[in-house]
């Protein structure tokens, strides 16, 4: 079997499955048994400066956006960082760590802005014998309110301030997660890397408004009639996450800066696809809420099992479809596909055709009997009807070889690639210049 062990950024775990800080990982007993489980290493829950911790909202804490079988796509939550004591966090973390030595323990942390309150937290972090911290500068609400979280996270100046001093005041890794409520992501991780961080960490959680009650015409949740915006995450945010780790791993700037990814990664194949966009390790919160501890056996089985298959090492598939992540003016125009319906798999169902009718190219013919065939003459490859349609792998692509002709436009197709900056029709290319 494949050997998972990781190391990220000088960090052993016996697998690249981190629990990411959150509700998981809020307490030893969590941690305990999130480690018999399998899995590989943990954030810590989000440590605040010693004082009276924080306080929760008593009333309901998360919001969720379901599939129509009511699986949850997303989860919402306007939950802050730990509410319990500075000293029985470091207790905690100190005795698992002494128990777990194989372990990755990561400390998160979000104190004020100021380098006295991260020239007095990190030593205290230091003696648990943690492998790590892990800056906060993500969360998007309550803690922003008051100066931290995604309030620094949004500001690069800020970022690699905090950054310095963290470096500067201990030895030990470290990681700064970043949120992804901000236009161009580059800009903090160009930030952290600046400010001397060994990774980034990302996405902590988007802005949003699940739901609205309607008869209290409040969001949702709601407490005592209002609610606030809170921190969306789950399988629904995979897609806003992949896209901002490939932009940071694509960036020569950035070229080497280790990434560990998050966001709704559920199965092994969801880690696979960070760790190919360039994510060193992955850490996983909304999965583990949604399915228990135990959701960590299916990952570390399935990564194993696709690494054999393919026959790479662990550290192969670093980053290995970075270099496929391309800009839209560099794909190629002669590449050209037609949809194919497998008329044994379908159920005539009508659903491609109603797309395509209505809202694409009007290359689907529907016969008297329901029986749906595609117009090659008319269909441009859109892909709308392999997604509509229920039936996996009921309607495919099939590429048009080079030498035939495309029937929509009459065109033999040719073997050269062809993009946008060389198109005729683009004023700005260099055969229209000529
Ligand atoms: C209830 C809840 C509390 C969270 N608290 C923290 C926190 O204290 N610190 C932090 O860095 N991220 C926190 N997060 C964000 C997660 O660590 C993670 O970045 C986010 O949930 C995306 O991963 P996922 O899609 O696997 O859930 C929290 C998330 C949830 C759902
Ligand atoms: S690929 Fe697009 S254009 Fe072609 S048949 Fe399907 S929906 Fe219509
Ligand atoms: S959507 Fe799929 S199953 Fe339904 S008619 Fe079209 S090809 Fe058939």
């Amino acid at each position: 079997m494949a050997d998972l062990t990781s190391n990220f950024i000088g960090i052993k775990s016996p697998n690249p499955f981190w629990l990411a800080s959150a509700p998981p990982t809020d307490k030893e007993y969590n941690v305990r048994r999130a480690f018999e489980a399998g899995w590989g290493g943990v954030v810590w829950k989000t440590l605040g400066e010693d004082g009276p911790p924080v306080v929760n909202v008593n009333g309901p804490r998360y919001g969720a956006v379901w599939g129509a079988d009511r699986r949850l796509l997303a989860l919402n939550n306007i939950e802050l960082i730990t509410d319990r004591p500075l000293e029985v966090n470091l207790r905690e973390i100190k005795s698992v760590k002494r128990d777990y030595p194989d372990r990755a323990v990561v400390v998160s942390l979000m104190v004020p802005c100021t380098e006295d309150a991260w020239k007095a937290i990190l030593p205290q972090v230091e003696d648990t014998g943690a492998d790590g911290v892990e800056l906060n500068f993500g969360c998007p609400h309550g803690m922003s309110e008051r100066g931290m979280g995604a309030a620094v996270g949004q500001v690069p100046e800020y970022i690699e301030m905090v950054t310095r001093w963290v470096k500067q005041h201990s030895r030990m890794p470290c990681i700064v997660k970043l949120t992804p409520n901000i236009t161009d992501i580059r800009a903090p991780a160009r930030a952290a890397h600046a400010g001397g961080a060994d990774a980034v960490s990302l996405i902590n959680t988007i802005n949003s408004i699940t739901s609205v009650d309607l008869d209290l015409f409040a969001p949702e949740p709601t407490i005592d009639g209002k609610g606030a915006h809170g921190g969306l995450c789950g399988p629904a945010v995979k897609p806003i996450a992949l896209n901002m780790v490939s932009e940071i791993a694509r960036s020569p700037d950035m070229y080497g800066l280790p990434v560990s990814g998050i966001g709704g990664v559920t199965t092994w194949k969801d880690a696979a696809e960070f760790m190919a966009l360039g994510a060193g390790n992955v850490q996983v919160c909304t999965a583990a809420m949604t399915y228990g501890f135990k959701v960590v056996q299916e990952m570390i089985s399935g990564l194993a099992q696709y690494l054999d298959e393919k026959g790479l090492a662990l550290d192969d598939l670093v980053g290995r479809a970075v270099p496929n992540v391309s800009d839209w003016q560099h794909l190629n125009l002669n590449y050209i596909t037609k949809a194919v319906i497998d008329q044994d798999a379908c159920i005539s169902c009508g659903r491609c055709y109603a797309a395509c009718e209505d809202t694409s190219h009007q290359a689907i013919d529907m016969s008297e009997d329901r029986v749906f065939t595609v117009k090659d003459d008319e269909c441009v490859a859109c892909n709308l009807c392999v997604n509509v349609c229920p039936v996996e792998g009921c309607i495919t692509m099939k590429r048009v070889e080079p030498g035939d002709t495309d029937l929509r436009t009459g065109k033999v197709v040719s073997a050269q690639s062809a993009d946008w900056t060389s198109h005729p029709n683009n004023p700005m290319s260099v055969r229209a210049a000529e």
